[in-house]
């Protein structure tokens, strides 16, 4: 039965080819001093940023610019973002990339005008801003976070080996995101991949759990269809323009607060692979992708009647015949053969991992309760020793 829910997403979203000519009518309501983030340089590569910047002139904006927000963004990072945004006095945070960069800007936007310590406030005590929050605006570049229509924001501390995520509320979601699929395109083979497994993982995530009957999972087995299917055209064809723009739209779907209302979710496997991506900075999908199937194969029995429900009805396997136990690990074959179609990674070790990491990796490992099976320290343990 579906609980009780408010569901409200700010987030305007403009789609396709055409998206970025929106860019402009967006830009009236934002203020004059706009602060440009991006990554290490893949929009200077393929002329976004020149486009950007030209519509960023034609309108009379101030521009201050943070570059170089890298894969899984740090604290170092968000601290040198928020003083060039007190200094340049920003207004509008325009975020150019992918989950990184708009994760981060979204982390700035909170940061700018909070007195206290971001990462202690946010990232260890979990409290909500209590300041003025700039407005963010993303125009994306890469499939899979979902962070253009949710209020996420992951941070990495090396300091102390925690990577951790703030689910902020809708008032830092993002005000606009400018969708085109062909910005995606130039993204090399292991990051489209990395992306589709975490679009299928948040559904995954959400999805496994609960035992009763609700709207959401009938759309979540939905999303997982057509991610399959988009999958395997994409990584044929990159060039795939229906297939990519099938993928970065699932992307959106899968983790922009509609599936997970009215129900329990389980956030598991994210738990491992960001305790798993602290310890080795890894690729965020492909951390997910090692540790996923030692993870599901692990409380399979708790969840069973689910598993072969997502046997049956995202995979297509017969239920003729089958017990639900053996439906569910036919389920779970037939997901392993499509991660390793993708050409995933399916170890920890290969992302840097080793037995001596493990006891730490574990202790980094943040447990929650949304799932089948409530873990506990050892269940994790075993669980990342398998993933090796
Ligand atoms: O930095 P640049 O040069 O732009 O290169 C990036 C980066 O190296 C490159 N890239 C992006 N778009 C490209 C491109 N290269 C060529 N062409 C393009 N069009 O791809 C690399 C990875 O980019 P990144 O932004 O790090 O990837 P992703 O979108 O997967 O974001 C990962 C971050 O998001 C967090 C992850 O933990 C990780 O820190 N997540 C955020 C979530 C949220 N907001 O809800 C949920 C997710 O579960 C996830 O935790
Ligand atoms: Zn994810």
């Amino acid at each position: 039965m579906l609980g009780n829910f408010t569901y409200h997403n700010p987030t305007k979203l403009y789609f396709g080819e055409d998206s970025l000519q929106y860019l402009k009518d967006e830009l009236k309501n934002c203020g004059n001093n706009i602060l440009l983030v991006y990554g290490g340089g893949s929009i200077k590569k393929s002329g976004l940023y020149d486009e950007i910047t030209a519509i960023l002139r034609d309108a009379g904006k101030t521009v201050a610019e943070v570059s170089g927000v890298m894969p899984n963004p740090t604290v170092d990072k968000l601290n040198e973002g928020v003083k060039i945004a007190r200094d340049s006095k920003t207004d509008f945070i325009l975020a150019v990339g992918g989950g990184s960069v708009c994760d981060y800007s979204k982390a700035v936007s909170v940061s700018v005008n909070c007195g206290d310590d971001p990462w202690e406030k946010y990232y260890i005590r979990f409290e909500e801003p209590t300041c003025d929050i700039i407005p963010v605006g993303c125009v994306l570049t890469m499939a899979g976070t979902g962070s253009e229509m949710n209020g996420g924001a992951v941070i990495t501390n090396h300091a102390t080996k925690q990577k951790i995520g703030h689910v902020f509320g809708d008032n830092v979601m993002p005000k606009f995101s400018i969708l085109n699929p062909k910005y995606t395109m130039t993204l090399p083979k292991y990051q489209m991949t990395a992306g589709i497994y975490d679009i299928m993982n948040h559904i995954c995530e959400q999805y496994f759990s609960g035992d009763d009957d609700n709207t959401s999972d009938y759309i979540s087995e939905g999303l997982m269809r057509g991610l399959i299917v988009a999958s395997r055209k994409a990584v044929k064809d990159p060039t795939d323009y229906e297939a990519r723009s099938n993928i970065m739209w699932t992307a959106t779907w899968a983790l922009n607060t509609l599936v997970a209302k009215g129900k329990s979710t389980d956030w598991m496997v994210h738990m491992l692979g960001q305790a798993v991506g602290a310890y080795t900075d890894a690729t965020h999908g492909m951390t997910l992708a090692a540790v996923s199937l030692p993870y599901y194969r692990y409380i399979m029995k708790d969840g069973v009647k689910k598993f072969a429900r997502f046997a049956a009805e995202v995979w297509g396997i017969s239920r003729s015949g089958k017990t639900d136990e053996e439906l569910a690990e036919a389920g779970l074959d037939a997901m392993e053969s499509w991660m390793k179609e993708l050409g995933l990674v399916m170890n920890i070790s290969e992302l840097g991992a080793d037995e001596n990491m493990i006891e730490g990796i574990a202790d980094a490992t943040i447990i929650l309760d949304g799932g089948y099976k409530l873990l506990d320290r050892s269940d994790v343990v075993k669980i990342l020793k398998t993933s090796l």
